[in-house]
């Protein structure tokens, strides 16, 4: 349902131009958990940006069911149906958790719903509703209502870049219960071994080309060959 093709990202300055992304093609079928993996540097926030529209690639075309949405940007492929989770959503600073939790489902939800929403973030919904979104909640609350309205806004395609980044106070086998209830495609570009280890498929990435495509278990000696420490198993 989402497919990139041949999708290149050059960075240009005075003198050379360096190959972020190159040439790289994948599908990404429906309601598959796909796991991004790869040594710092290899392009995986760049791919993800990419398919979100933050950045624009210098070549190739991505499609969403057959549409090309290459030109498209972010708030038009929100729209149709791909979210970026994770960023803090600074633009809806001061209202309420309840209100944002209503605008990322596009509904008015009763306290059952929100309780729901709430409590698969292991936040307990009486205590947070009624809370704005400000510099008094702690980055690990903040980290869950964001997952939270991931859950409310039931988008077809999520992306989560580094989504274990400042969730180290929680459990990450919850995280993972979340991404496994999530009902959409979920592109999550992840060092985690927890995290790889649910993935449909995991790919992974170096110098800014799929190098693996496949279950952890097969792209495990890969990855543990890679130069960079995170990858080798060192956790948390
Ligand atoms: N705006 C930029 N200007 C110059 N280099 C950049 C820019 N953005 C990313 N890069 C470089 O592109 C490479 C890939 O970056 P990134 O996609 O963030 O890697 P990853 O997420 O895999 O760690 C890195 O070498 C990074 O330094
Ligand atoms: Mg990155």
């Amino acid at each position: 349902m989402l497919r990139i093709e041949n999708l290149s990202y050059n960075i240009a300055d005075e003198n050379s131009e360096k190959e972020i992304l190159n040439n790289v093609t994948f599908k990404f079928d429906k309601n598959k958990i796909y796991v991004i993996t790869g040594p710092n540097g290899s392009g995986k926030s760049t791919l993800v940006k990419n398919i979100m529209g933050i950045l624009s690639p210098t070549g190739g075309k991505i499609f969403l069911d057959e549409e090309d949405i290459t030109n498209l940007p972010i708030n038009e492929r929100a729209n149709r149906g791909i979210a970026y989770a994770f960023q803090t959503p600074v633009t809806f600073k001061g209202l309420k958790v309840k209100e944002l939790l209503d605008i990322a489902s596009g509904k008015t939800n009763d306290f059952n719903t929100l309780c729901d929403y709430l409590s698969k973030v292991g936040l307990c919904a009486k205590d947070y509703i009624n809370r704005p979104l400000d510099d008094k909640l702690s980055g690990g609350e903040l980290k869950r209502i964001e997952l939270a309205l991931v859950l409310a806004r039931k988008a077809k395609i999520n992306i989560f870049d580094e989504p274990e980044a400042g969730i180290d106070l929680w459990s990450f086998d919850n995280l993972t219960k979340i991404f496994k209830s999530l009902k959409s495609t979920n592109i999550i570009v992840s060092h985690q071994t927890k995290i790889l280890e649910i993935a449909d498929c995991v790919l992974l990435l170096k110098g800014g080309q799929i190098q693996k495509v496949g279950k952890y278990e097969e792209i495990k000696p890969y990855i543990q060959s890679s130069t960079c420490g995170k990858l080798r198993g060192q956790d948390e």
